[in-house]
């Protein structure tokens, strides 16, 4: 790693660039010794309605955890996404929509994309959805999924997306939790042309809930066509309902730490949890980072090829790039439909200048050599970017060279749904580029590595990754369980925030993010719990256990690899494996089944009955000679019946 290549930052970046190294070590050193005056002097980058005259309130001891920004000012997030672009930028097109099936496409400009989140925002107050309430949205990546979000910006309803691979129960669970009054949803979904029943799930997710559904109403957007079941008084169609409304709304005054939206994500233990993001704090992150981290220049045409179903979504295809005033492109797509092209194809088509994905589409494009590129033009690319998870060194150079042709710098991006935007992050025009590193701290973070003991390590050092001060864009809190909040992030390490990730820190100070320590898994870039498989494999009736860990897997960054113990008289056969593999793809998402399951007689346990995954994580890994400790298990001849029927060899 002291070794790795370093990319200088390349000339005609640095001519033209926001901020230089020079600039970005006096930028940061003031964010971190005076953050008040720092953020006093970047919170202004937005339209405040009220200006804050407060700025940090924030504190990180249990108990007292809280994280207050710009507390006294008052603004509106759909208002700095639309509102304060017109009419300049009445024109300019805001998305350029390329749909699932190439050739299907949209522009959308600033003027029309204000008139259909004021018709909507119209519609849902007329459904009497009022501020602070919450809707669910479980939607394709269409025009109408931005719209659905700053309408509930709009008139102060808390959003929350549920992505659309996810399973009615999944998605009737977090209806349930969050109390959502209203549902937008589509006819189907398109996805490398496959379909998804977007309206059919919802409609099983409420029957489901039954009485307990709290949802009114669903809106529907027709997109895909196919025949629906339609609730009368329920259900509304969402062309009907728009074309009733005015094109104006007055957007609802929301004071800074007013809740914007809540995202259910994936932790060590139990169910996911509704991450709460509010306002002005999430406003100032989204825009400077976008601009910053991106070395964004008005004119520029950005494409984040992210879902908006993830927080990479929400910050860096909604708010951050809108409230830039940016232009970019909204893909409905999968990066391998209808051939590994496709990447290339939509960059040239639309003169993409910044392009932002993740290492699991690089590395499966990459597997077909330089396919993905030929004969594609690509000078339009300037800076490339990378979010979700390690990036390994030959999938970085792959990218740097077949779609940077060496010339553009790559943005290794470091964050979670928790931190609202990016935290570390090369600058393009400042950093020296590592291959595999996320290398420095944005504005005003402060990254630190702990031991497992919780000793702050100075220097070249590996460790747990913890942040030791608020930043403007981080959670406010899990969604009605503070206590939830403070004990996950704030109780494993006295006075830090723990993000879960292991990381290394260089000679130069580079961070080098290795991985989760806890047990949530990283898959393709989506974050699932393991025990969230777990509870919904023994849910099955064969199974009577269960134990699910990650192991390394070549494209997808983490395969799931399962050891499952059959109830008694149960017979393991290929059928019931398929069964087992199919119930979990129905009941979470195709994204959570298993990859490898390993059905086992009993599953290594100590004397009080806890399942050691630190020896199962070692034989998916098949290292399995390096098991360690295993004198404190219940029945250690478990570990090598395990080793004999292992399958990842
Ligand atoms: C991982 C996605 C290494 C990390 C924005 C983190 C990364 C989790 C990187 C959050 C990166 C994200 N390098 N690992 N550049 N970016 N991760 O909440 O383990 O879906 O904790 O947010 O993804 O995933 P989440």
């Amino acid at each position: 790693m002291s070794h790795a290549q370093l990319y200088p930052v390349p000339e005609h970046i640095k001519a033209k660039t926001l901020v230089t190294n020079e600039q970005y070590l006096a930028m940061y050193e003031e964010s971190v010794s005076q953050p008040d005056q720092f953020w006093a002097n970047h919170g202004k980058r937005i339209s405040w309605f009220t200006p804050f005259t407060k700025v940090k309130d924030t504190s990180f001891d249990l108990g007292n955890v809280h994280v207050n920004w710009f507390s006294d000012g008052s603004l509106n997030a759909s208002y700095n996404c639309l509102d304060r672009h017109l009419p300049e930028k009445a024109k300019d097109v805001a998305y350029y929509w390329e749909g699932d099936e190439p050739g299907v496409q949209k522009a959308v400009t600033y003027q029309e994309l204000y008139d259909e989140v004021c018709q909507l925002a119209n519609a849902m107050r007329t459904l009497g959805v009022n501020k602070g309430d919450r809707v669910t949205i479980y939607l394709p990546m269409i025009p109408a999924a931005v719209v659905s979000l700053l309408a509930c910006a709009r008139i102060g309803a808390i959003h929350s997306v549920v992505f659309a691979g996810f399973s009615p129960d999944a998605l009737g669970s977090r209806i349930q939790d969050c109390d959502s009054k209203l549902v937008i949803t589509s006819d189907q979904a398109a996805r490398g042309s496959r379909l998804t029943y977007l309206k059919d799930n919802t409609d099983q997710a409420l029957a489901h809930l039954g009485d307990a559904n709290p949802a009114k109403h669903v809106i529907v957007v027709k997109h895909v066509g196919e025949n629906i079941d339609f609730h009368q008084g329920r259900d509304l169609w969402y062309h009907e309902i728009l074309a009733k409304e005015p094109k104006h709304c007055e957007p609802e005054v929301m004071n800074a730490e007013d809740p914007l939206f809540i995202l259910y994500t994936s932790g060590s233990t139990g169910k996911p949890k509704g991450v709460l993001h509010t306002t002005g704090g999430y406003m100032v992150w989204a825009s400077m980072t976008h601009q910053y981290v991106f070395d964004y220049k008005e004119g520029d045409i950005y494409w984040c090829a992210a879902d908006i179903g993830w927080v990479t979504g929400h910050t860096y295809i909604v708010y951050g790039p809108l409230a830039n005033g940016a232009t970019s492109v909204l893909f409905e797509g999968v990066p391998t439909y209808p051939s590994v092209k496709r990447i290339a194809q939509v960059v040239d088509k639309y003169k993409v200048n910044i392009l932002y994905t993740a290492p699991t589409a690089i590395r499966a494009l990459m597997a077909h050599g330089t396919v993905a590129v030929d004969g594609a033009d690509l000078s339009s690319l300037s800076i490339l970017g990378s979010v979700g998870e390690p990036i390994n060194p030959e999938a970085w150079s792959w990218y740097h060279q077949s779609y940077g042709k060496d010339n553009c710098p790559i943005v290794d991006t470091w964050w979670q749904t928790e931190t609202g935007g990016i935290l570390i992050t090369p600058l393009p025009g400042a950093t020296a580029l590592k291959p595999g590193s996320a290398t420095r701290p944005f504005f005003g973070v402060k990254p630190a590595i702990v031991t497992n003991e919780g000793e702050l390590v100075e220097g070249v050092a590996e460790g747990n990754l913890v942040i030791l001060d608020s930043w403007p864009g981080q959670m406010r809190t899990v969604f009605g369980d503070h206590e939830r909040f403070e004990q996950t992030y704030f109780s494993t390490y006295k006075g830090m925030y723990f993000t879960g990730d292991g990381a290394k820190r260089d000679e130069d100070g580079y961070y080098w993010l290795t991985g989760r320590v806890d047990d949530v898994l990283n898959i393709s870039g989506h974050r699932l719990g393991t025990a969230e498989i777990e509870s919904c494999l023994v849910a099955h009736d064969a199974i009577a256990e269960a134990a699910v860990v990650g192991y390394p897997h070549d494209i997808k960054g983490q395969g799931i690899y399962v050891f499952v113990a059959p109830r008694v008289g149960v017979e393991p056969s290929d059928e019931l494996t398929k069964a087992v593999r199919d119930w979990v793809r129905r009941e979470i998402s195709p994204i959570a089944a298993p990859d490898i399951i390993q059905w086992t007689p009993s599953l290594p346990k100590t004397r009080s009955g806890k399942i050691m995954r630190r020896i199962l994580r070692k034989i998916a890994a098949n290292e399995y000679d390096q098991l360690g400790d295993i004198s404190t298990l219940a029945d250690p001849s478990v570990v090598e019946h395990l080793i004999q029927n292992r399958l990842n060899r």
